[in-house]
């Protein structure tokens, strides 16, 4: 499963023992408290695997021995993958021939550090998806700024906007670097971005200047995603397309504490009372988790109930190119109206 919510350390620790997690009175809490929904369950499709071949942009080269080989653009990366149970299949000097490893703290949550073995590299470098630039960036929590697996939820959200032929409006949550809303927008959506950490914010407004799309509509805010989605609630903000990729712990701007076994239900709740009347799909992604993308799917096709649709769920994968293995980085699950 994608590594733990370490992108934006700022917003990634978890509650202390004994810390208040989210006052009882809260209106997320009431929330959670709704009885099930009535009204025909949605169709389902599951299981879905959604795959990530490799392209010219970015590929999984090799895996294995708990390490990942790819390559980002112009350069070559090693980093710890806990998964990779298996040998690698490539011998040991295309490991060897790279631009970066990173090494040091085998914690997911814990600082290491990055090598640049062949010679030292900024913090950033030029990375393009689909014909959009943006920025690599090499974080101290072993992050890339981008997670390629979620190409396959934005192919797919492109589409939506693309073949809707009317205004879209887009609410990406947890939305870091901010790539889906820059392939959101350039599909001609409107969007709205939210993560916590004003420094992602700043690296996807960066983005969106490096892939000179500053012409096109995005709000950047910088919020506790459940507090932006329950006040879009109240006061009748819409949106066509949901995406959320909540952490498993995150922190809001004021220390607002997000935990996704107790907060999902409300969030995704929240996802369904912002939708216009004309809504094409909400979007979950869940990863470092103890759950199957059963638990995401039943949650979702209850949330969903007496709207129609399907709920598609299953697995985001990364298609490695050495030996074509399947390495798994997430669990989604998406209502299609
Ligand atoms: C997994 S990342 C999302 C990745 C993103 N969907 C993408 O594809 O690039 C999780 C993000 O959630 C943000 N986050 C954590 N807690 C949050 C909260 N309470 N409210 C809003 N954003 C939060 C983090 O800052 C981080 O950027």
């Amino acid at each position: 499963m994608r590594p733990k919510p370490s992108k934006a350390p700022e917003t990634s620790r978890p509650p202390a023992r004994g810390e208040a997690v989210r006052a009882p009175s809260e209106p997320a809490d009431s929330h959670s408290r709704l009885p099930r929904r009535q009204g025909d369950l949605p169709g389902e499709r599951l299981p879905v695997i959604l795959e990530v071949a490799p392209n010219h942009d970015y590929a999984l080269i090799d895996s294995g021995d708990g390490r990942k080989l790819e390559q980002y653009g112009p350069y070559r990366i090693v980093r710890p993958e806990g998964q990779a149970l298996w040998r690698p299949a490539l011998p040991p000097r295309e490991w060897e021939r790279v631009d970066a490893i990173f090494t040091g703290d085998t914690d997911e949550e814990g600082m290491g550090r990055w090598r640049f073995p062949r010679e030292p590299l900024g913090e950033t470098w030029p990375m393009r998806h689909d014909g959009i630039d943006y920025l690599g960036r090499f974080t101290s929590f072993r992050h890339v700024g981008v997670f390629p697996e979620q190409a396959s939820h934005w192919d797919f959200m492109a589409r939506l906007i693309e073949q809707a032929r009317r205004p879209v409006k887009v609410l990406n949550l947890f939305g870091y670097t901010g790539l889906a809303s820059l392939v959101a927008a350039r599909a001609g959506a409107e969007v709205t971005h939210v993560d916590a950490s004003k420094k992602a914010i700043g690296w996807a407004r960066e983005n969106q200047a490096v892939a000179r799309l500053n012409d096109r509509p995005i709000r950047w805010i910088c919020e506790d995603a459940m507090k932006f989605a329950e006040r879009e609630e109240r006061r009748g903000s819409r949106y066509d397309i949901v995406l959320f990729d909540p952490p498993a712990y995150g922190r809001g701007p004021k220390g607002e504490v997000w935990q996704l076994f107790e907060d999902l239900p409300a969030m995704a709740e929240l996802c369904r009372a912002i939708l216009t009347p004309r809504p094409l799909a909400v979007v979950l992604t869940a990863y470092s988790i103890r759950a199957s993308f059963f638990a995401i799917h039943t949650l979702m096709r209850d949330t969903f109930a007496g709207m129609g649709g399907t709920v598609e769920s299953g697995e985001l994968i990364i298609r490695e190119k050495a030996a074509g293995r399947a390495l798994s980085t997430s669990l989604f699950s998406r209502w299609v109206a």
